[in-house]
């Protein structure tokens, strides 16, 4: 969510404020990129993430109990042929974050951004720049303009877009769709405006509207540009604090009906697929965001799969729960998880969301959180078979490992690292890379990249987890498909 993410730039901010006065800012990216013991910062990153994911369920929770009629219409259009489009997408490891990060052009011309692409948010912002002239009050709230975006070299100028509309507050979508709107609507036609704040004191701020995006559509010969007009798109002209280090805002992958992913699948195959590079993998190495059918994990829509159909070899399909007691998240069934094939005892409630847990899956948080009684099920396992490498000690993880041999001094390579497996509903299993779960926390060292989370709480599988697999979230038929890839293409 947006207000979550400058949570996060704002700690990185704090981080690096706090990594010292030598050494110029750029400087300083290239040392958390080398260092990848910045796990523990990425970590508090997630701690605040999943803060934000119980709070926003909580909320959920509260508004269905009061108000279970308003539910939330989400569903997309038919399919409309096989047309697709695409974005790069890449890691930000570079900036020193965990999170993916794609390109996305916004505006009549169009000025393209850096947005973290976020399947937990459901509002689409960039960072904006209102006219110096223009009349505060008409931006729908006044605010400490000390640290307002006016310096940032790259915002984008709703004045200088000829598609912008700005959303009224008293519209439906302004009252009843947006998350963190302002009750405040001086007249039915005042901009839409938002106001995330935090305990720490920290906010930002903006009005909501609709523009057009461009993208590239990727079915056909030559890629050709288009339009994708009535994106609701939130413009951040104001905050306090030294934040939005890395990113240019968020592209929202939410289920919600104002999210860029709802809104572009409806449009587009009634689905979306990303493949995530190595979380580590420097910023040339892009692979694709796309929205519509995806060849590598489905048939197209137009030739509807029967249930005879063949689907790719290696693509495994499970359902995606879309319900307003996970929304905007998108929830799967895990039945349970095996080391070394052999199945975990872990209570099944743990994966039960009407009993306090269930699993989400997540491409804003790195590493995977499993609810307490999951956490240390899997973590009982693998650190049994890992029992003969020497530990250390490192943050945030309980275990780590001197991959280091004594005798070489390079990485241990006669290791063998057990195997995990989440078995999901329907059969499908991931098999993640031993490097997405014994992960690289510095050098030599190894730690087993997961955090336990709260009991009674939700299981989120982070973007490490997810990497080198491409994922297609079909929300037309309500599948999730996934399949090992190098994401190369
Ligand atoms: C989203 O749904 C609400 C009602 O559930 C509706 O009032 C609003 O107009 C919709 N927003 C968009 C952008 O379609
Ligand atoms: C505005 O921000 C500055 C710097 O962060 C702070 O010193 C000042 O007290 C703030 N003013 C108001 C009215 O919040
Ligand atoms: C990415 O950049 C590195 C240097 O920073 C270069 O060696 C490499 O060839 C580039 N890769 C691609 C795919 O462009
Ligand atoms: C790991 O082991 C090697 C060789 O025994 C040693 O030189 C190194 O200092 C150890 N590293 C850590 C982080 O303990």
């Amino acid at each position: 969510m947006a207000g979550r993410r400058l949570m996060l730039a704002l700690l990185l901010a704090a981080a690096f404020l706090a990594a010292g006065a030598s050494g110029s800012k750029y400087m300083r990216f290239d040392l958390l990129r080398r260092q990848p013991a910045s796990l523990a910062e990425l970590w508090r990153m997630d701690r605040e993430h999943m803060a934000f994911i119980a709070a926003r369920r909580g909320r959920r929770l509260t508004a269905e109990a009061t108000n279970s009629a308003s539910k939330a219409k989400t569903s997309p259009a038919p399919a409309g042929g096989d047309e697709a489009f695409a974005m790069p997408l890449s890691s930000g490891a570079y900036t020193g974050t965990g999170q993916y990060f794609v390109i996305f052009r916004v505006g009549t011309p169009a000025q393209p951004f850096l947005l973290v692409a976020d399947t937990g948010s459901d509002l689409t912002w960039v960072k904006c720049r209102r006219p110096v002239t223009a009349d505060p009050a008409a931006y729908g709230t006044t605010w400490n303009d000390s640290s307002s975006l006016s310096a940032s070299p790259r915002a984008f100028r709703p004045d200088k877009s000829r598609t912008w509309r700005p959303i009224p507050c008293s519209s439906d979508t302004c009252v009843q769709s947006l998350p963190f709107s302002l009750a405040a609507c001086p007249t039915p036609g005042s901009p839409c405006a938002y106001d995330y704040r935090y305990k720490d004191g920290s906010a930002a701020r903006g009005t909501v509207g609709t523009d057009s995006a461009t993208i590239a559509l990727s079915a056909g010969r030559a890629a050709k540009r288009t339009k994708l007009r009535g994106v609701v798109l939130g413009c951040t002209t104001a905050y306090n604090g030294d934040s939005f280090l890395a990113s240019d805002g968020v592209l929202s992958l939410g289920y919600s009906n104002i999210s860029f992913a709802s809104h572009a699948a409806s449009r587009f195959g009634g689905r979306f697929s990303y493949c995530l590079v190595d979380h580590l993998a420097p910023r040339n190495q892009t692979s694709y965001l796309t929205f519509g059918p995806n060849p590598a994990v489905s048939p197209p829509p137009s030739k509807p799969a029967c249930a005879s159909a063949p689907r790719p070899p290696g693509a495994r399909q499970t359902p995606l729960v879309l319900d307003r007691r996970t929304h905007p998240f998108y929830a799967v069934t895990l039945n349970g998880v095996s080391v070394d094939g052999e199945l975990l005892k872990i209570p099944r409630h743990v994966w039960d969301v009407e009993r306090g847990g269930g699993t989400i899956l997540d491409s804003g948080t790195s590493l995977t959180v499993l609810a307490r009684p999951a956490y240390r099920a899997v973590v009982a396992a693998l650190s049994e078979k890992l029992a003969g490498v020497p530990r250390v000690t490192m943050d945030p993880f309980d275990y780590c490992y001197n991959w280091t041999s004594p005798a070489t001094g390079a990485d241990l390579l006669d290791v063998p690292v057990p195997t995990l497996a989440l078995h999901f509903a329907g059969a499908a299993r991931l098999e993640p890379p031993a490097k997405s779960y014994v992960i690289d926390a510095a050098p030599g060292v190894k730690c087993i990249g997961l955090q336990e989370g709260e009991w009674p709480g939700v299981s989120v599988i982070g973007n490490i987890l997810q990497q080198e697999h491409l994922w297609e979230f079909d929300l037309k038929n309500r599948r999730l498909r996934f399949m090992r890839s190098r994401c190369t293409h």
